[in-house]
């Protein structure tokens, strides 16, 4: 069981951002990765949609016989991990905001989200920001038009700069020092963000702390692959697979699979 693959969703590339953490953590890892950009964004579906897409990428992955799988988009995590973990009997690792670090480092008690709109509407977000963000300014920011942007392999545009102008106005003016990226696609817009924000700002991402989790429960249930054989990294996409190639640095071969 444990030469099986890791599995991975997202609802499009951004969830790519996870993988980078994964394999740099886990190298010796088969892994299979299932871009759903067919459906992209998942940001403004509704919690019903969002379930059942997070269903149909997870029996797809159980198919290829994946002993864990890794819901690398908070959207789907938010909204779907509890019904998964109920529902299917592999371990199941999700990405979160990370209000905690941010919540608790902060010295102006003010932190920005940048987030979708299923993410920030979800009872998983409310239930976390309530818990850690007690006395701290908590300015949300729905990052609409931001994923189709990523999408379309325009990350680096002049649309995409004067999107993040408007978003983080509000934030510079509550005097946030922390900013959190609260969707896997963000982590690719830090280069921007750098450019944008007052240097005193920290942006922070939760990839490592999924890959470091993924690790320690693949430990936790003897799941490490101990093999010697070279590891192999499948990438499946439903739509535009050269820009899932680019967004991966042409290091890995895309597969177009209609699901
Ligand atoms: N990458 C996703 C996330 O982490 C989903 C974005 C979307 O499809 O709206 O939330």
């Amino acid at each position: 069981m444990s030469t099986q693959s890791i599995g991975i969703f997202d609802s499009g590339i951004g969830g790519t951002s996870i993988f980078k953490e994964i394999h740099a953590q886990l190298p010796n890892e088969h892994t299979i990765y299932l871009a759903d950009s067919k459906n992209a964004p998942y940001g403004n579906k509704s919690n019903t949609e969002i379930i059942e897409l997070s269903i149909k990428n997870t029996e797809l992955l159980l198919e290829k016989n994946c002993k864990l799988i890794v819901v690398a988009c908070n959207t789907a995590t938010t909204n779907a991990v509890k019904l998964l973990r109920e529902t299917y009997d592999v371990p199941f690792i999700g990405i979160e905001p990370a209000i905690k670090p941010a919540a608790l480092n902060t010295k102006t008690k003010a932190v920005g989200i940048l987030a979708t709109k299923g993410t920030l509407s979800s009872e998983l977000f409310h239930n976390t920001t309530d818990l850690y963000a007690n006395g701290i300014k908590i300015i949300e920011q729905i990052g609409e038009g931001i994923v189709p942007l990523i999408e379309t392999g325009k990350t680096n545009s002049d649309e995409m700069k004067a999107l993040l102008q408007t978003y983080m106005k509000p934030m510079l003016e509550a005097n946030i020092d922390y900013l959190v990226l609260g969707c896997t696609h963000y982590p690719y817009l830090i280069p921007m963000l750098l450019e944008l924000l007052p240097k005193h700002i920290k942006i922070i991402d939760s990839g490592l702390a999924v890959a470091k989790q993924t690790h320690a429960v693949l430990k936790f249930h003897n799941l490490l692959n101990t093999s010697n054989k070279t590891p192999e990294n499948t990438f499946y996409s439903n739509g535009n697979v050269a820009i899932l190639k680019a967004i991966l640095n042409d290091r890995f071969s895309v597969k177009y699979l209609d699901f």
